[in-house]
């Protein structure tokens, strides 16, 4: 495959051509570099029409990372917030950070036929690994909500560029370039990201299925059955990790047997 060259990689008008999605990618934008995408979307006025733009800088000078930690973002690697406008309830949105990371593990598979693993809230592995993460910010002081989803795949880049700078100790990062030996069309990967998320989106929306979405979820993880620290502030506790709801609530069992439910904002790490 020839080896894009990171300026020429995500073109938008190639982009535009391409996307055969109903709302996501409608609107697309594409930055040399930014701050953040994150911040970008963020700062668009609330707007029912903003729905399914996207934001994409080929380099980010202050990525955001969750729980207010710094996400290195080179040239190469694959940097895209989406902005949604729910037409359901805020307390659904642990279901779109599972579709954001259903997509990317769809996506990747689509296109490597790497099997990525899902670890609690949104993180994909590689072989252990973290390859992408995904934040989801919500501005719900308007009476039009907004969720910006983040999407941070280390695509065409080296990890130690990422590891040098990880704060998470327990967790290191790797790249598709270093598991799939070359690198990838981020025009092609997003595409398929967007595809597979529309399909997803859709199908919780129209059906309320969240049951597909739970099921693949609980089929991409690797955590049931493993023994986890929540952080719920200054406090943790530790546990088995037994199942994921209905309502996309992880459940855990602790050593008195008592079950407790984990919430998308709760901090999981694997013991
Ligand atoms: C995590 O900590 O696991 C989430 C990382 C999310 C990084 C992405 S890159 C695109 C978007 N813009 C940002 O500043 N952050 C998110």
């Amino acid at each position: 495959m020839k080896k894009p060259k990171p300026n020429e990689s995500i073109s938008k008008t190639r982009l535009s051509k391409l996307l055969r999605t109903k709302k996501l990618g409608k609107t697309i934008y594409v930055f040399d570099e930014l701050d953040s995408t994150q911040d970008y979307a963020s700062s668009l006025p609330n707007n029912e029409s903003l729905h399914g733009t996207i934001v994409i800088a080929r380099k980010q000078n202050m990525g955001k990372g969750r729980i207010g930690r710094t996400w290195i973002s080179p040239e190469g690697g694959l940097w895209m917030s989406i902005i949604i406008i729910p037409d359901f309830s805020i307390s659904d949105i642990i279901f779109t950070q599972f579709i954001g990371s259903l997509a990317v593990a769809d996506a990747v598979f689509e296109n490597t036929k790497i099997n990525c693993k899902l670890m609690w809230p949104n993180d994909i592995l590689i072989n252990g690994k973290k390859v992408c993460g995904i934040l989801t910010d919500v501005n719900a002081e308007n009476e039009i909500k907004k969720i910006v989803m983040g999407i941070g795949l280390n695509a065409n880049i080296e990890s130690p560029s990422i590891n040098n700078y990880l704060t998470d100790d327990n967790l290191k990062a790797t790249t598709l370039r270093e598991e799939y030996g070359k690198d990838i069309d981020l025009v092609i990967l997003i595409n398929s990201i967007l595809e597979r998320m529309e399909y997803y989106y859709d199908s919780f929306l129209s059906c309320g299925n969240t049951l597909e979405i739970v099921d693949r979820w609980k089929e991409k993880s690797e955590m049931f059955g493993k023994k986890a620290i929540v952080y719920d502030g200054n406090q943790h506790v530790m546990g088995e990790i037994i199942d994921l709801d209905q309502n996309g609530a992880m459940l855990m069992k602790l050593s008195d047997t008592s079950i407790r439910k984990i919430m998308y904002y709760n901090n999981v790490s694997l013991h």
